[in-house]
This record gives C-alpha cells, structure tokens and sequence, in this order.
C-alpha cells in the first residue's frame, strides 16, 4: 500500500532523529512491500526564520491532508535562543501548539517501558524496579494552561502575568474515554492524577472520571494528587498502568517518568484525534545542547513511527517489527551515550538507525 506521510524535522537534534526514523520507515517498507511517500514541512523556529511565523496555514493544510504526522521536535534554548523574546505566538513552541489544537489532537499517549536491557540506565535501585516498569500516559493536549488566556500587564506599576486554566466536561469526558478505553487493552487500571485539594478545574475533572468509570466496571478507578504521584512514581513505579492527567501534569510525569526508562530518549508518543490521524513525536524536545553532534538517541522517535504504523495504519506486524528490532539492538550492547552502561558499545545517533534498520525482520 501507499501512504503520505508528513514529516517535520523541527530545530535542535529534529532533523537528526528524525532522519532516523525515516530509515528505519522505509527499511519497512522495503520488507513488508509499502511505499510511504513524504513531505517535508518547517516548524518552530526554522519556520519563523524562513517565514516570520512556526507554522504557516499551507504547513498545517499538508499536514491535515497527509495519512499521519511524524515530528522530532521544535524549540531552541530556552532563555537566550533568538526566538524566546518574540510574541507568544511567534514563538517556537507555539507552532507546536497550533498543529495540536489546528488538527484536534486531544489525545497524547506516552508509554513508557524498561527495556529489560536497560535496567543498568534506570537510575532507580533494583528492589524498586521490582517486576518492571510498563505504563501508559494519557494526557490531555489541547486544554488547560497551555491553551487559556495569557498576558502581561503592568496594573498599578506592577508588571503582572496571568495564565488560565481552563476545563470543560466534555474535554475531560472525551481523555477519561480514551484512557479507560487504553486500560481495558492493558492491566485495567487507571490512575487519574489531578490537584483536587485546590483546583476548581481538577474537581471537575474528578467528578466526571468517576462517571466515564461507570461504563467501564472491569477497570479499577483510583485518584491520586500530582505531587504525591510525583513521589509514588519514584517509590513505587510498577503500581501504575495509565495515568490519566491534564495538559501540565501530564508534560511534567511524562518527562519524569521517561527517565524511569532509563533516558527521555527512549519515550515516544502519540498524539491523536477522534479518528485514526495521529501525529507522532518524541516526548523530548529539541535538546540544543547535544545538536548537530551525532549523539542523540533516536529510539524515542523511532518508537513513535511504530506507533504510527499501528495507529494511524493499522500495521502491527511492522509495528511489532520495529519495536522487536530495537529490542534486539539493545541486547546486541549498542548504545547512544545517554543509556550507556558499562560494557556495552557506544554508538552514534546515524548508526544507531542503521542497527535497528537491519534488525528488521519480516514477520511472515
Ligand atoms: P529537552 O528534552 O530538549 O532536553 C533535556 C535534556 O535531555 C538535555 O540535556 C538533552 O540533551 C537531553 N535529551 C533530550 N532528548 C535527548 C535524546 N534524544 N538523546 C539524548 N539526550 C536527550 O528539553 P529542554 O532542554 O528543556 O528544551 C529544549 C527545547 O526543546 C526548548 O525550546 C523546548 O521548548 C523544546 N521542547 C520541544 C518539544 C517538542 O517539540 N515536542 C518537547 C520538549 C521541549
Ligand atoms: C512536550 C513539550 C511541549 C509541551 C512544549 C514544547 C510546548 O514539552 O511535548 O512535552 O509542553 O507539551
Ligand atoms: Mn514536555
């Protein structure tokens, strides 16, 4: 078969893990007999050097015509990039937000999994790994913070700030659905993670978890407050199978979470509407540190192209084949700097993309 893919490379290491996953795409292709056709779109900062804006409306209509996304990321150093002085909505970041909102991505799930391979990059002691860490984030993307009313103003002669957060039942319904829907495929267990002591918002999205529970009997519903998940998270990782959370929270674990994994270079995502389109991403982001270098790790963003394949495809096998191809990359020793351990074969971003692009296997 054929499909369109639109591609967006981004700023920082993006094009480098990108490129990555694009090899290892069309390694599958080549294996199981499809043809995926790309296009490259600009983003974030390289979008506004070359036209003034993150993301143009013509980016956003190639991106909303093409079967799915795949990103690597957008953004420069935060504080001092030439971008971070611009207006909020000339911004890197904000060409990230208009893609989520313009193409209706409520949904970003972000597994996050310990390689058996990887338990030496865990930072976590052995006792507390236990059986292995194996869980899923649901976050809601294209509500809270992220998305209400901003501004600075100076009132009085005091310059002041303002964000809004904001929730309305049918937003947190539709994210409640789709992480019940989730635990019913896994453990059937859902940790919805708010700040219900404080937040109006957060008793609202407490209120109407309980309700999306009543369809689903089989799953087991507990609450839990963010700072304490924060802590449960590094004390007690395998109690969790999905995390259902808002925007910020959900940005925060997940990052938290990844590390769990051994490195945020190894957490993909997804990020999803109410049809199949998806668009796929690293939970990292630009890392401007480590650009340009050959040193990331491209396995977050290879991942996330498997779950392109399953999700918006409906490609398993392939899906499974890439997945099985890291997995044996990881058991022949070959490491990127950030997950090394002792005795193990450092490699570079490039090289690490045609390991796994050779592990690929037909599954028939
Ligand atoms: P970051 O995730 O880019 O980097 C945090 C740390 O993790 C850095 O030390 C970096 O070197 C390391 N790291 C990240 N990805 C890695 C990889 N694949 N392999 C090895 N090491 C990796 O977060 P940050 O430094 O806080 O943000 C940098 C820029 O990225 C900002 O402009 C931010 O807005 C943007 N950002 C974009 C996205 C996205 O596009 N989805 C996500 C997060 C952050
Ligand atoms: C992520 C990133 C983004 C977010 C930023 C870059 C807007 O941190 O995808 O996790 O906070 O959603
Ligand atoms: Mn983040």
């Amino acid at each position: 078969m054929d499909y369109n893919i639109t591609l967006i490379p981004g700023d920082g290491i993006g094009p480098e893990i990108v490129r990555e996953a694009r090899k290892v795409m069309d390694r599958v292709g080549q294996i199981y007999g499809h043809t995926f056709h790309y296009k490259e779109i600009l983003m974030g900062g390289c979008s506004i050097d070359a036209y003034g804006v993150p993301l143009t409306q013509e980016a956003l209509e190639t991106a909303r015509e093409s079967d799915a996304v795949l990103l690597g990321a957008v953004g420069g150093n935060v504080g001092n990039s030439r971008w971070y002085d611009a207006a909020p909505d000339k911004r890197p970041e904000a060409g990230l937000l208009a893609i989520r909102r313009g193409l209706g991505l409520f949904a970003n799930i972000r597994p996050a999994f310990l390689y058996d391979q990887l338990a030496d990059a865990c930072p976590l002691k052995q006792e507390i790994i236990g059986n292995g860490f194996d869980m899923v984030i649901v976050r809601e993307l294209t509500g809270g913070l992220y998305f209400g009313a901003r501004r600075t103003e100076t009132i009085d002669g005091v310059m002041t700030a303002v964000d809004t957060l904001t929730y309305n039942e049918n937003e947190i319904r539709r994210i409640a659905v789709k992480a019940f829907d989730i635990a019913m495929k896994r453990r059937k267990k859902v940790t919805s993670v708010d700040k219900a002591n404080v937040l109006d918002s957060s008793r609202l999205w407490r209120k109407v978890v309980e309700e999306v529970a009543e369809d689903y009997p089989k799953v087991e519903l507990s609450h839990m407050l963010v700072d304490n998940c924060a802590m449960q998270l590094v004390m007690n990782p395998g109690q969790f199978d999905v995390i259902l959370t808002e925007n910020m929270f959900g940005d925060i674990l997940s990052d938290e979470a990844s590390m769990i994994t051994g490195s945020i270079g190894m957490l993909s995502s997804a990020s999803l509407n109410e049809s199949r389109f998806g668009l796929y991403e690293p939970s990292h982001g630009s890392a401007p540190d480590i650009a340009g270098q050959d040193i990331a790790n491209p396995i977050a963003t290879i991942l996330s192209a498997a779950m392109l394949l399953r999700f918006s495809f409906d490609l398993d096998q392939e899906a499974d084949a890439v997945e099985e191809a890291v997995r044996q990359v990881l058991k022949d020793g070959y490491r990127t700097g950030d997950i090394m351990s002792e005795g193990c074969i450092r490699i570079g971003t490039a090289q690490m993309g045609d390991r796994i692009a050779e592990r690929i296997r037909s599954g028939r």
